[in-house]
Parts: structure tokens; sequence; C-alpha cells
């Protein structure tokens, strides 16, 4: 068997169970590889444990013709054509549960962070500019304990979030695909429309998947709904938000600011206008970024390959009808 690991930043704990399965070929570069390279590889290739970053679509499924499982390293898989995996019968995974915590983490820490002014903080402290003592209105923000967070999806990622935004005293509003009463209950929660949510809150986290419909769902209309007092924070795909059109509001004050750790694309071009703006702040998509949980997502990974392999169902199918 012919394992192809587009990364070599997979941790050794999933290399190891690979390992046990057949030949692991590791990418050798720095970064996703080319595609002419995916290309090649995948060929003789028995699974492929990927990243985000690898677009796997009907061409490359065409020249993949040994392949019998694409193992995502992520929770999101559009990166993934699952239409065309499905009609070739190739099971594709996922690795939910193991990063929600720490993801709903990076959303919190990107609210504390806009709102009390934390990043420009540090920076006005490194640059020397911090002469006077202690003065009543230094790099003051807002508060966010009493505030209104709007979850856009409430999903794993954005029921955590919502106990997170409980312990920090925040009232909780929120828009989904469908109604968790039991949820509401819980974290006292009220479920509004989007248009409801983003004109009451104080903050409007993103935790929908990028599927066709939610694609720009946060576009100039929606934008225009927020108060002028409000930050929006996404740690979920940059393609839900229609990006030029929130550049558009940062630059006219029409939002207070915006914590983003994804962007439409990826890295941010040094020339995006979001690089100057000093009420924006800026990750470069670290929302599942600790060591443990990335160790986590790779065994997990692996292990949906090891399951495939072995023909048994993985525990993390996406395309749950591809096996009977
Ligand atoms: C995912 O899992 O979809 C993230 O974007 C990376 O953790």
């Amino acid at each position: 068997m012919k394992i192809y690991v587009t990364s070599n930043e997979i941790p050794e704990e999933a290399i190891k169970i690979l390992s046990n399965l057949g030949d692991v070929k590791v990418n050798p570069t720095s970064g996703p590889p080319k595609r002419e390279d995916l290309f090649a590889e995948i060929h003789d290739a028995d699974a492929i444990l990927c990243l985000l970053t690898e677009k796997i679509d009907g061409e490359l499924l065409n020249n993949a013709g040994r392949l019998k499982v694409i193992a995502n390293m992520a929770v999101g898989y559009d990166n993934i054509d699952l239409a065309e995996a499905m009609r070739r019968g190739i099971p594709v995974t996922n690795t939910p549960g193991v990063l929600t915590d720490t993801t709903a983490d990076t959303a919190m820490a990107l609210i504390l962070s806009v709102a009390r002014r934390i990043v420009e903080a540090d920076r006005y402290v490194r640059d020397g500019k911090w002469t006077i003592p202690w003065s009543p209105m230094t790099m003051v923000g807002t508060d966010v304990h009493g505030k209104t967070l709007a979850i856009y999806g409430l999903g794993r990622i954005g029921e955590v979030l919502a106990k997170r935004a409980r312990g920090f005293d925040m009232k909780i509003i929120y828009y989904s695909a469908s109604r968790k009463p039991g949820l509401e209950v819980k974290y006292e929660m009220e479920y509004v429309s989007l248009e409801e949510a983003l004109g009451r809150c104080d903050f409007f986290s993103i935790h929908v998947p990028l599927r066709p419909e939610t694609r720009h769902s946060i576009g100039a209309r929606e934008l225009s709904l927020m108060k002028e007092t409000a930050y929006l924070i996404n740690t979920s795909r940059g393609q839900i938000v229609d990006q030029a059109a929130l550049i558009e509001a940062l630059g006219q004050h029409r939002i207070a600011g915006a914590g983003l750790d994804v962007f439409e694309e990826e890295p941010v071009p040094q020339s995006s206008p979001l690089l100057g703006m000093s009420n924006v702040v800026l990750l470069p998509h670290i929302g599942s970024g600790s060591k443990e949980t990335r160790t986590s997502m790779a065994v997990m990974a692996a292990e949906n390959i090891a399951s495939a392999l072995r023909g048994m169902r993985p525990a993390n199918l996406v395309n749950r009808d591809v096996i009977q």
C-alpha cells in the first residue's frame, strides 16, 4: 500500500500509525505540494492524508485509480469535491471534535483582542510610545462582559464559544440552519434571524462551514446591518465573508473592527488594505493551532486511513453513503 502525506509537518504519532499500514511517502517540500507533484504522487497511492490547502477535484481523481480513502486533516472539507469522490466510491474523512475547544478559544481570543486592543497595545509598548506611566484614556478599548455576542452557526465550535462567552458574562443570540432549544436553555441563548443577529450584536462570530449557500453570506448588505460599534470575528473560512465589502465597511468605519483568522486568499497578500488597519487583528489561520490539537487531528486522520485500508468504516466519514 502507498500512503501519500502532503505535508512534512505531520506529527510523528500519525506517521507511526501510517507506517504500520504500508509505504508512507511524505511531500518533502515546505508547504503544499505543487499540483503536478500531487498528480504524480496520487497516481499510485492507496490513501492520501491531505490538508485544506490541497484541491482534490475530479481532474485529480481521474488520475487516482487506486485511491481508497482521502483523509483531510481538518474539520472543513471544502477543498474536496465530494460529488467527484462519491462518483468514484472513495471515502472522504475529516477531523471533527478534537479541534472544537481550541478553535473556540481562538474565537474568544479574537473577541478579547479586538475589544481590548491587545495587539495594538503590545505594539504601542514595543514601539516606545508608552511614555506616560498611567493615563486614563491610553489604549482604552471596549468591554466584553455584558455585551451581546451573535453566533452564526451553532455547530460544535459555535456551542463551545457560547460556553466560553457565558463565562465572560456575555448575552448570546444565535442564528443557525437548525434551532437548538436544549442549548438555548443551557446557555441562555436566544434564536434570532440572521438580520436580527447582525443588527443586535456587539460581536458577530462566524461558525458556519463553507458551502455554496454560505459563500459570501456576509456581504455589504449584511455588514450594513451591524452597529458602528460592532466587531466581526471569523475563524471559519474566509469565503463566508465578502472580503472586499468588509474592507470597505472597515475603511469607512461602518463597523468598529474585525478579528480574522481566515481570508479569501491565504496567505493574505501583503498589499491587502487589512494590513494597514489598526482596528483589525489578523491571524495566519491558526484557529486549531495548539500542538495538542494538531497532533490529535493528524492521529485522527491517520486512524481514518487505517480503518479504510482495513476495509472498515472510518469513524469520521463525511460522504456517509459511500459505504453501505
Ligand atoms: C479546519 O479544521 O477546517 C481548520 O480550518 C483547520 O483547523
